[in-house]
């Protein structure tokens, strides 16, 4: 099966190419749109439950408002758009998955399920292998306690599998419906293709964005205690001081998805990476955010189920693969991060 090839406009066929992406309307979907469009789509077809902004919907050549389990919108866009590329972030978090379970699961697992089969459907009408872009997450570990945890240190993408959220449960298994769909789909078919999917992920350490606050996340106490901060509103944090896991800002998660997609095939040893930037106690953020903003008024009243979760992520990953197969190197480590991006960034922000 020959490698997808950017097409950039009309194909040979009827219908446009178009680069799918779902979860549009998130913090990954605006900046991945944004830095897409600035790289010359003009072939970007945005999915999301809300009615994506304006400013959003003008960078897209077509967006739809609905949900990724609708197989009858799956099936329209199968016979509209001819996807050789799909950057699958529709996802409830984790922090809302354990108010509804079974709809997370639906919806994490099920809508992935979807896709990957338009992937591959995709792929065989149009002969070229579809490329299939998915975050995973630090949610997909589970660490059984503390003392764990300091031991682990870094860990490997094979490490400590065993997550205790819905949500890490999703992407965990969702990472394996990936590598099923790339290598072994009806692989006792008399008329399989191989290679329909090209199925590539990551997991994203917690993420911080200067433009957007997450939500309904479990590492959002970092994000939210920086917008709070710089709009002068007190914060009380819902994990400890010495709470930690790894994060990473929005440019580099988005460039960290670029730099993945344009990966030569042939130089990815592995379907899924970890990766990581900085990795700060939620302490640490607070002094910075303290520095930074000295009228800042944070306290740490920590949330006993949500402190679980966040002591089940390991404190630091080994990304060691990713830098390796393609080039993964963050611009921002914790002092850039809030020096030469957060700060100036929310500080204008706010002040308009
Ligand atoms: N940021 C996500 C969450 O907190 C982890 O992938 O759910």
């Amino acid at each position: 099966m020959k490698t997808p090839e950017n097409p950039s406009s009309q194909s040979g066929s009827r219908r446009n190419a178009a680069v799918l992406i779902t979860g549009a309307g998130g913090e990954v979907g605006h900046g991945l749109i944004r830095a897409l469009s600035a790289a010359g789509h003009r072939d970007i077809v945005a999915i999301d439950i809300r009615e994506l902004d304006a400013e959003i919907r003008e960078l897209c050549m077509e967006t739809f408002v609905g949900d990724i389990c609708d197989e009858a919108l799956l099936g329209r866009l199968m016979a509209t758009f001819e996807v050789y590329e799909i950057f699958h972030l529709a996802a409830l978090l984790s922090t809302r998955a354990e108010f509804s379970p079974e709809t997370a699961h639906d919806v994490n697992v099920g809508g992935t399920l979807g896709l990957l089969r338009l992937a591959s459907e995709q792929a065989r009408s149009h002969g070229a292998s579809v490329r299939f872009v998915f975050p995973s997450s630090i949610a997909a570990y589970g660490i059984s306690d503390l003392a764990t945890k300091a031991a682990a240190g870094k860990v490997r993408e094979d490490q400590f599998l065993e997550p205790i959220t819905m949500y890490g449960c999703n992407k965990l298994y969702c990472e394996h419906l990936g590598r099923y769909y790339a290598r072994h789909y009806r692989m006792l078919a008399k008329d399989r293709v191989p290679d329909l999917v090209d199925f590539r992920s990551v997991r994203f350490p917690g993420l911080i964005s200067s433009d957007t606050v997450p939500s309904g996340g479990t590492s959002d106490f970092a994000p939210e205690m920086i917008h709070a901060a710089a709009k002068g509103e007190p914060y009380a944090c819902f994990v400890r001081a010495d709470a930690q896991i790894p994060f990473m800002t929005m440019p580099d998660a988005i460039e960290a998805l670029l730099a993945l997609a344009a990966a030569p095939r042939e130089q990815l040893t592995q379907q899924v990476y970890n990766l990581g930037a900085f990795a700060p106690t939620a302490g640490e953020i607070a002094d910075l955010v303290a520095d930074a903003f000295p009228g800042a008024r944070i306290t740490f009243a920590p949330d006993t189920q949500r402190q679980a979760i966040v002591d089940s992520w390991p404190a630091d990953v080994d990304d060691t693969a990713a830098r390796r197969d393609w080039g993964f190197a963050p611009r921002h480590d914790l002092a850039s991060a809030f020096g030469e991006y957060l700060l100036p960034n929310i500080r204008a922000r706010y002040a308009r």
